[in-house]
């Protein structure tokens, strides 16, 4: 196993021009002493309280070791039983991911929430728009935890609520609110995912819709049933590969700048579009490039490239195939020993996936290993004090959504639930 041909197990290479780095898996409490993401951080938050600011976690778990900190956890699941259940995305550590009850994408954990209605409490290892949608989905008297409040998710930042309404408002003067003869509104609003409580409820109270990345075409055929057009945020690259395989051109696909007139563009431009794309991005899925996937090519014949849709479109255009997190597991374990599979997606799933198929060779397509920075937030020591807290009676890192922008958020959300992913 080399470097050179980016093998099993990759480790996390230090890149001082990215957020990659290899300090923030050691101890993220360092990072999340500076002022960024915490509590009150994501739009209609509900401040915890008590409230820890991230970065305060206790010495004590801060310096202890390892397998002490397993222990603890595990001895805490132990004593709650049933009372608990914790979910864990694919991007998490391995170190988070062996006490999680249900490892999977954004759409599986959604509904996994749902499948525990016993459960007082619900720790979610993801970032913040998970645990929120969790405290949406879950019964009003079910607790859903998020062990470090600084996991948030930079591309969900990048669609604010002003900035959606002020679209909405000038898309409204163009398209006025008439349906037209076949009874399709102007536009329908679809939010990612990856976006603040508040934006879900902006498309619950607007005909909307939410999407994960597992089930996008199915949302975007639902809502052009409704609606002769689609504002699509925060993720553009979604919206467009997934419009794109749908057979719209990309002439139809303008992307809007809500700060300018006209959003920047002409009204006939608008006026023509099939989907308008907000300028959101992954800061981890925008690094992988056509260049590297010819790199594996040239090194690996016959290699298999599947990539993750919030690439950008010619990665996914290059690839053999592109999917939800769950759809890149999947391909991998339809393919066969011997197998050369090269993967556009977050380095903590690709090593699991390595690790978990020794007899294949498996690698992260991008050679300076990136993680999302803000899903490492989870470690080890912020599940402990999370779960040492319910025991001892408190609720620690409580995420809890405003009431009313709840009930809107739900409304898309379980449109979401029922659109299938195919
Ligand atoms: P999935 O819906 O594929 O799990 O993706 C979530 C995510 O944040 C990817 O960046
Ligand atoms: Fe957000 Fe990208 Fe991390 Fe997913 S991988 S949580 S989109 S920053």
């Amino acid at each position: 196993m080399t470097t050179d041909t980016r093998s099993v197990n990759q480790t996390i290479t230090s890149d001082p021009s990215s957020s990659c780095d290899v300090e923030l898996a050691a101890g993220p409490w360092e990072f999340d002493l500076v002022a960024g993401y915490g509590p009150g951080a994501s739009e209609d938050d509900v401040i915890p309280d008590p409230v820890v600011r991230p970065g305060q976690l206790p010495a004590a778990y801060q310096r202890m070791d390892e397998e002490d900190l397993h222990a603890r956890i595990r001895a805490a699941k132990e004593s709650l039983g049933d009372r608990l259940v914790i979910l864990g995305h694919f991007y998490q550590r391995d170190e988070v991911v062996r006490h999680a009850d249900f490892v999977g994408d954004s759409f599986q954990l959604a509904n996994a929430a749902l499948t525990r209605p016993d459960a007082e409490h619900i720790v979610f290892c993801g970032v913040h728009f998970m645990a929120e949608t969790a405290d949406i989905l879950a019964r009003p008297d079910q607790h859903v935890i998020l062990p470090n409040l600084a996991a948030g998710c930079s591309m969900a930042d990048m669609a604010d609520e002003d900035s959606v309404e002020s679209a909405w408002e000038q898309l409204t003067e163009i398209y006025g609110t008439e349906p037209d003869a076949s009874g399709r509104q102007p536009v329908i609003p679809v939010t990612y995912m990856n976006s603040s409580a508040a934006l879900k409820a902006f498309c619950g109270r607007h005909g909307g819709i939410v999407c994960t990345s597992s089930n996008a075409s199915t949302v975007l055929e639902w809502a052009f049933e409704r609606g002769q057009r689609v504002l699509f945020f925060p993720d553009q690259h979604l919206g467009r590969n997934t419009a794109k395989a749908m057979g719209i051109e990309l002439d139809a696909m303008p992307m809007v700048n809500p700060r300018k007139p006209l959003l920047g563009q002409t009204e006939q431009v608008l006026r023509d579009a099939e989907v308008l794309l907000w300028p959101g991005f992954c800061s981890v899925h925008k690094r992988f490039t056509v260049a590297q996937i010819e790199a594996a090519r040239a090194q690996h014949p016959g290699v298999k490239v599947v990539v993750h849709p919030e690439c950008p479109m010619p990665v996914v255009d290059a690839a053999d195939a592109a999917g939800s997190t769950d759809f890149i597991r999947k391909f991998v374990a339809a393919s066969e020993p011997g197998d050369v599979i090269a993967i556009g997606t977050e380095i903590n799933m690709v090593n699991r996936l390595a690790a978990e198929y020794p007899d294949r060779t498996i690698f992260c397509l991008d050679p300076v290993v990136c993680p999302c920075s803000t899903m490492y937030r989870i470690h080890p020591g912020y599940l402990a004090w999370v779960l040492d807290g319910i025991v001892e009676g408190e609720v620690r890192n409580e995420i809890v959504v405003d009431a009313e922008v709840a009930t809107h958020a739900k409304v898309a959300l379980e449109r979401m639930l029922a659109a299938l992913p195919k």
